[in-house]
């Protein structure tokens, strides 16, 4: 494969959660027509690639990764003379479109399971994992991400179904190369319509190990962990490989599979393009930082050193083996700005600062929506505004485990999903401009000063700052294909790097802090012949960098 092939290197994506983008019909769910109003929005950010979130037939019980119908799309969100035209007017721009592929399972509501669920020897019964029961308990101890047990017993076949997710969504038996077939005429109906690309749901959970045993249960803990057995198992490079040559192999396409659970090596059997399996994969490794043991609930702050040394060893792993993706958020994490950054008296320029720290890095980045202009978390009181199942599960789970109100509330202000998926902001009219009728969740009420209007009207906006962020990618070649060397490696406030790459070098450094802080000498005396070519202030010093500023040099 050669560079042309591989475009996505120099792209940028940008994720819409279309149920939280925009609203048309004024019904309080953003939709695909809605989307399309904003396409000329998108375009001058300057984005290449659009991932939309699932938009199929879904019960939603999991916001569209429960899927009934694999090709229809979702009532709420339109037809598919609506997706069609999306699809036009998005090529029209010059942009690409990436779909959500959400195949370790489908809905309860899918037909093969409702066939699935009918009877032993019915023909779709093998689609799904059915196990009989272990001295009357379910098959094994797993535990589902949405908690409860993995398992779900049904009374008329007398087994139970496997779901890692919620109990409306089993996970399909990849075992089954009929399963395996159906899943890719589906892909190749997208892509026929001319779709370029997929988002692959979990993807690396899709081969269960056999026998599917027990996971070591720690202290603490209502269930065992049985990631081990369902993460990157052991057929998993085969049917990767399989969808690569029957299906991704005759299209151009790009790929990301997400994969939770997976270590730079891993990513490198995943991503090496002589594999031919995905283009890249999203890492959490990142992402689980600011957790103390027993998970994402568990709080605990971000050491500076913890995330540097991370980011490096993907960086330093990767390279020229691989290819990373960069992203901070998504539709199943807190907002970056109040996580990593400050979201009061800081807010714009940590948001800038955080986006340069993670846009010079190699690999692809992700925006997703809200972010270009430091769209926040929220704290809602009560728990019944807030609407995503993980959320509302893992509180009466807690609440029956004994914690407090205020406990749990922590927890979810600080990681809970809803925080990125409360409606886009555009304006400070009322909804913020997302719907004229009752929003789906409560707008985030910071909204009167977060919005894309007034960013767009203020030329130092944090959606400038993305947008010559953007621009930079396509002129620069070392953004793409520079090595990365980690500098000022134990500095507890910076986080600075070098990219080098032919004759010409780029450094990165980044103030994490909110207070001022002094220039390392030695850096200083290096970087003596460097221009600037960015800073998140109006003007800048290196010698002695301000909250939260970033500054960006060549050579
Ligand atoms: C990962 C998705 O990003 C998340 O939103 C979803 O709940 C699970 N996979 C299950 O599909």
């Amino acid at each position: 494969m050669n560079t042309t092939d591989q475009w996505w290197k120099k792209s940028v994506v940008y994720q819409i959660y279309p149920r939280s983008f925009h609203d048309s019909n004024g019904d309080g769910i953003g939709d695909l027509p809605g989307i399309i109003e904003k396409l000329d929005y998108l375009k001058l950010l300057g984005v290449d690639i659009i991932w939309l979130s699932p938009i199929y037939d879904s019960p939603n019980d999991d916001n569209g990764y429960d899927i009934r119908n694999y090709q229809e799309i979702m009532n709420e969100f339109g037809t598919m003379a609506d997706f069609d035209q999306l699809l036009e007017e998005i090529h029209k721009r010059d942009m690409k479109l990436m779909m959500d592929l959400v195949v370790n399972h489908t809905s309860d509501e899918h037909e093969w399971f409702v066939q699935s669920k009918q009877s032993k020897d019915n023909p779709y019964r093998d689609y799904y994992i059915w196990r009989e029961g272990k001295d009357g308990k379910a098959p094994n101890n797993w535990g589902s991400f949405f908690s409860g047990p993995a398992w779900e017993y049904d009374e008329a076949t007398n087994e139970y179904y496997l779901h890692i997710f919620s109990k409306k969504q089993p996970d399909l038996n990849w075992e089954n190369p009929k399963v395996r077939q159906e899943i890719y005429q589906m892909m190749k109906f997208w892509l026929e319509k001319g779709v370029d690309g997929f988002r692959m749901d979990v993807i690396n959970m899709i081969s269960k190990a056999p026998g599917l045993p027990d996971g070591e249960q720690h202290s603490g803990q209502l269930f065992g962990d049985g990631a081990p057995n369902f993460m990157n198992g052991p057929r998993i490079h085969e049917f990767l490989q399989e969808m690569n040559k029957e299906v991704l192999s005759q299209y151009p396409t790009i790929t990301v599979g997400e994969m939770p659970g997976t270590t730079p090596e891993d990513a490198i059997l995943y991503t090496n393009p002589e594999r031919h399996e995905v283009n890249m994969i999203f890492t959490f490794e990142h992402m689980d930082l600011d957790s103390a043991p027993g998970g994402k609930w568990n709080l605990k702050p971000l050491y500076l050193l913890d995330l540097k040394e991370n980011l490096a060893k993907w960086q330093t792993a990767l390279h020229n083996k691989g290819w990373n993706s960069l992203y901070w958020n998504n539709h199943d994490q807190p907002r970056i700005v109040s996580r990593f950054g400050n979201d009061e008296e800081y807010r714009v320029e940590s948001a800038t600062m955080l986006a340069a720290c993670l846009h010079f890095m190699q690999g692809t980045p992700y925006i997703y929506q809200g972010e270009e202009i430091g769209m926040t978390n929220v704290k809602f009181s009560a728990l019944d505004e807030y609407r995503d199942i993980e959320t509302i599960n893992m509180y009466k789970e807690r609440k029956s485990q004994g914690y407090s109100h205020e406990e749990i509330m922590a927890s979810i202000y600080a990681k809970g999903r809803d925080n990125a998926r409360t409606p886009m902001q555009w304006d400070d009219e009322e909804h913020a401009g997302f719907t004229t009728g009752t929003p789906w969740i409560k707008v985030n009420p910071r909204y009167h000063e977060v919005n894309v209007k007034s960013a767009l009207e203020d030329k130092n906006s944090i959606f400038y700052f993305y947008q010559k962020l953007i621009a930079l990618r396509k002129e620069l070649d070392i953004i793409v294909e520079g090595d990365f060397q980690l500098l000022l490696q134990d500095h507890p406030q910076l986080f600075a790097y070098k990219r080098k790459w032919q004759e010409e070098s780029l450094i990165v450094i980044c103030n994490f802090g909110d207070k001022d802080v002094d220039m390392d000498n030695e850096l200083l005396t290096r970087i003596s012949d460097y221009n600037a070519i960015l800073s998140n202030y109006p003007s800048s010093s290196i010698e002695k960098l301000r909250p939260f500023e970033a500054v960006v040099l060549t050579r």
